[in-house]
């Protein structure tokens, strides 16, 4: 089985009369809620899908994460996993007490240091622009200006209010690739419903791979994605119909979209590494928003890196229904010329052809598919 990145898999999870234990002593502490993203980031720490990390980073490590894509120690790391104070007065050496927005633990962090951080530094580097129309610069101008780092160790995972039956974490996974023989399982990172583009590429890398584990991001998005529970509607009625069961897993992935493209494809490749899997999919604009990233950066970005990375990548251009041939295809296996021949898709075009009250074609989206999302349109419209 592959290793976890940095050879360790790492859990912060604590359980029986420890966790009994750690509930009482933090009744004694000060508190620190965590926004959506920072309880995302816990639980992939605390299940070890964040390995080598055990806890949020320090400045050491942020600066080393900004400027080069490596943790202090050199391992690569290409997005920083901070936790920001807000309004808590503490200082190295100090508990405090992690809640979620309704007041309830999540853990402890024992904190080794507090401290700010360049913002415009930290976009500049980590998302390549300081703009502030760019969601992962929203996110940095929301919280407060102070960092707490330190390792967690984690009580209980945060509530999700869909499919938990399906929240399988990286020890899981590992176990069930195994029970199934699988030697290489390749991860498809999505946060979009599976259109038929992103069907070509999962299936292409599964003629070249024991096994597929389906991923989808049901962390916090931004707010004109498609809601991650109607998305697993489509995940279920799709997988049903349309790939084989025993050659299929679907899982979610507890994790917030960071829109930091080349970066963010590295290290969601990273992170899968993590629940076992030994090849990751890298299409067009992996992770992008807007226009910020060019539509293979992230495909060279990972390249750049590859020979430190464990894990495979499987690129693929960008994929178009070919008319002329009926089929998915490439520009590497198309025979089309004429640019009307080839039909371009993206959940972006299908979310505006879905507001705009039109049924995505077959070209685009499987017919089930595009019956759930249309449905859910018509029941946010009611709302
Ligand atoms: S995201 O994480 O990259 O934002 P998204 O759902 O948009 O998720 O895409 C999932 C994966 O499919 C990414 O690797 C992306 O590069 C790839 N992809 C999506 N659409 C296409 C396409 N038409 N051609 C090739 N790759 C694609
Ligand atoms: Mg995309």
């Amino acid at each position: 089985m592959i290793p976890a990145h940095g050879g360790r898999l790492i859990n912060r999870m604590v359980q029986g009369a420890l966790r009994d234990q750690l509930i009482e002593h933090a009744k004694t502490l000060p508190r620190l809620t965590l926004n959506p993203r920072e309880q995302s980031d816990l639980e992939m720490i605390a299940v070890g899908a964040m390995s080598p990390l055990e806890g949020f980073m320090g400045r050491d490590d942020l600066n080393s994460v900004v400027h080069k894509s490596r943790l202090a120690n050199g391992l690569v790391w290409p997005l920083p996993v901070t936790l920001s104070n807000k309004g808590v007065t503490c200082k190295a050496g100090d508990k405090v007490a992690l809640v979620d927005g309704n007041d309830a633990l999540l853990g402890v962090i024992s904190v080794s240091e507090c401290y700010s951080y360049d913002k415009k530094e930290e976009a500049e580097g980590s998302l390549g622009t300081s703009d502030d129309a760019h969601p992962g610069v929203q996110y940095l101008a929301s919280i407060g200006d102070e960092y707490l780092a330190g390792e967690v160790t984690v009580t209980d995972l945060p509530t999700h209010d869909f499919a938990n039956e399906r929240r399988l974490t990286p020890r899981e996974t590992r176990v069930l690739f195994k029970q199934r023989g699988w030697n290489t399982v390749v991860a498809f990172q999505t946060r979009n419903p599976i259109h038929r583009a992103h069907e070509y590429l999962t299936k292409c890398a599964l003629e070249i791979v024991d096994g597929l584990l389906i991923h989808p991001l049901v962390g916090e998005t931004k707010s004109d994605d498609i809601p991650a529970k109607v998305r697993m509607d489509c995940y279920h009625t799709l997988l049903e119909k349309y790939y084989p069961k025993d050659r299929t897993v679907l899982a979610v992935y507890p994790q917030a979209m960071r829109y930091a493209g080349p970066r963010e494809a590295v290290f969601h490749a990273l992170l899968r590494q993590n629940y076992g899997c030994t090849h990751f999919i890298v299409g067009r604009d992996h992770a992008g928003v807007g226009s910020y990233y060019t539509t293979y950066e992230a495909q060279d970005f990972f390249n750049s890196l590859a020979h430190d990375i464990g894990i495979q990548a499987l690129m693929f251009e960008h994929a178009f229904w070919d008319k002329q041939a009926g089929a998915m295809a490439t520009a590497k296996t198309s025979a089309a010329t004429d640019p009307s021949d080839k039909i371009f898709l993206s959940g972006t075009k299908v979310r505006e052809m879905l507001t705009a009250g039109q049924r995505p074609p077959v070209e685009f989206t499987r017919p089930e598919v595009a019956d759930i999302l249309i449905d859910a349109m018509a029941s946010k419209a009611t709302v």
